[in-house]
């Protein structure tokens, strides 16, 4: 049976350790939290919260985004305990190897695949929509349309030029290693969350409690402060939980943390902590300074700061750090994409060449640069509304796996102590983490376009899947490491760890 194919976790945890081959162990418990804030805080922030805030949550968008991040607490919980007990390259595919089985494992991998090239494909659109906008406020000059939007836009054009080079320089700065990376992302952070705070700073003074409950009308819905319901807010929080994925990308780069167990932990939770509370603080600040209906554009804090009157450098260095914050998103999504990939090709269940370490780089230079061209060439031709919301399904469907593998990871190895352990007994927190999962992707319906009647997020989501099975049915079973253990009459014991 497939789902009888557990990978050992002794074998694992024996496979991340050989610091000889593998990866180099350069990451602590800051750089672990400022990559947390460097993939989190990005596109869902500055450029999704317009359209959210205008047509589905109204005011009660800051609702929206306490409702995605308790979910998303949730869900941090489990990936802090899960992945301090499995301390290995690959995530939520590493654990669900060592619970589910190798079909789960399979599972849960290609959904992973679909969670970081697709938000790495959105966050380049988001790159590209404010660099159009601060090469035309700094230098007046405007890119033409054919070259900057994909051809289903509300402003169509042919292919996002600058989506898909941001994606290739990324994928270069990859190339060359985590060290120089890892660098270059702390400072860009730093910068990002100077951004953040200065505009709530300037904007909190502007902020007119009138804008929270505007008079119903056509563009306003119902006014009030939950102009389109409950199930718009909700439809909302569906929505913006973009902003929050990243927090997960930090387990990935387990093999190359000094003290795992300790740091992980620390960086996928404090790095959740603080972009909460900044998110809050940036929405509902922003719905006081703006009427909701008027956010539905490109660079919505940008256009909040001019909406207020305050001067033009003031958007304009939004825009710079918002142009920065995203390039560190694209990192960490793009890191993390390339180390599930390694940890699935380490196991044969992709092409072994995938797996392949530079000698003398020390990085996975092959699968960067195959998946690298992949991604820009999504981001080129794709909407930024039907590859955010496939993210977000992606990314819940990871979240619900990695909440049941924490009971079965307990019950099955109950001799891994130490690390993080979730509170409140086995199962109160993964349960409520996998049901509030399941929450947000029902309501990702709100809003999102249909095809054949079905939300093209649920629709995209199943075709993904279908897609693995096929590939995983005609190769990874057959070239799966685990799997000819267990032919070669090797079958993979479980012997518990001492
Ligand atoms: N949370 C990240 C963003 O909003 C993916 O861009």
């Amino acid at each position: 049976m497939v789902a009888q194919r557990v990978k050992p976790l002794v074998r694992i945890l024996a496979e991340g350790s050989d610091d000889t081959k593998g990866l180099k162990r350069t990451l602590g418990p800051w750089s672990l939290t400022a990559m947390g804030i460097g993939a989190i805080i990005g596109t869902g922030i500055f450029v999704l919260t317009g359209v959210a805030a205008a047509t589905r949550a109204g005011p009660a968008l800051t609702i929206s985004f306490i409702v995605a991040g308790i979910v998303s607490a949730l869900a941090a919980l489990c990936y802090a305990e899960v992945s301090s007990k499995i301390p290995i390259s690959g995530s939520a595919y590493t654990y669900a190897y060592a619970t589910l089985g190798e079909f789960m494992a399979w599972v849960i991998g290609w959904d992973l695949i679909l969670e970081y090239a697709l938000g790495a494909a959105t966050v380049s659109i988001g790159w590209a929509g404010y660099f159009g906008n601060f090469l035309t406020a700094a230098f007046h000059v405007t890119l033409a349309n054919t070259w900057t939007h994909n051809h289903w836009d509300p402003t169509p054009g042919i292919v996002n030029i600058p989506a898909a080079a941001i994606i290739l320089i990324i994928t270069a700065l990859l190339v060359k290693g985590t060290r120089e990376s890892g660098a270059v992302n702390a400072v860009i952070v730093a910068v990002k969350i100077t951004i953040v705070l200065f505009f709530i700073a300037v904007g909190i003074g502007h902020v007119n409690p009138a804008n929270y409950s505007l008079p119903a009308g056509p563009a306003t819905g119902l006014g009030g402060y939950f102009p389109f319901g409950w199930e718009g807010m909700l439809g909302g929080a569906a929505f913006i939980f973009f902003a929050y994925i990243g927090f997960d990308a930090v387990s990935t780069t387990a093999e190359e943390c000094k003290n795992p167990r300790r740091d992980l932990p620390i960086g996928i939770l404090g790095s959740l902590a603080i972009c909460t509370i900044l998110y809050i603080a940036v929405v509902a600040v922003m719905t006081g300074m703006v009427p909701f209906n008027l956010l539905n554009v490109a660079s919505p804090v940008a256009f909040a700061a001019l909406h207020v009157g305050l001067p033009a450098w003031v958007a304009l260095i939004i825009s710079l750090g918002a142009i920065a914050g995203l390039t560190t998103v694209l990192l960490v999504l793009m890191f993390g994409q390339s180390r599930i990939i390694y940890a699935m090709s380490r196991d044969g269940l992709i092409p072994r060449s995938f797996a392949a370490i530079h000698p003398t780089l020390r990085t996975p230079v092959f699968s960067t640069i195959f998946f690298g061209i992949f991604i820009a060439i999504i981001a080129a031709f794709t909407p930024i509304g039907v590859v955010g919301s496939l993210t977000n399904m992606g990314t819940l469907a990871a979240f619900i796996l990695v909440s049941i593998a924490v009971p079965i990871l307990r019950k099955q190895h109950p001799e891994i102590s130490g690390g993080f352990n979730v509170p409140f007994g086995n199962y109160l927190v993964p349960v409520a983490a996998a049901v509030t999962a399941l929450g947000l992707m029902y309501f990702l319906r709100y809003g999102n376009p249909t095809i054949y009647g079905i939300p093209i997020a649920w629709f995209g989501f199943v075709v993904w899947l279908l897609l693995g099975l096929v590939f995983y049915y005609l190769y990874g079973r057959a070239h799966s490491t685990v799997g000819r253990a267990a032919l070669d009459g090797l079958a993979p014991h479980d012997p518990r760890l001492n």
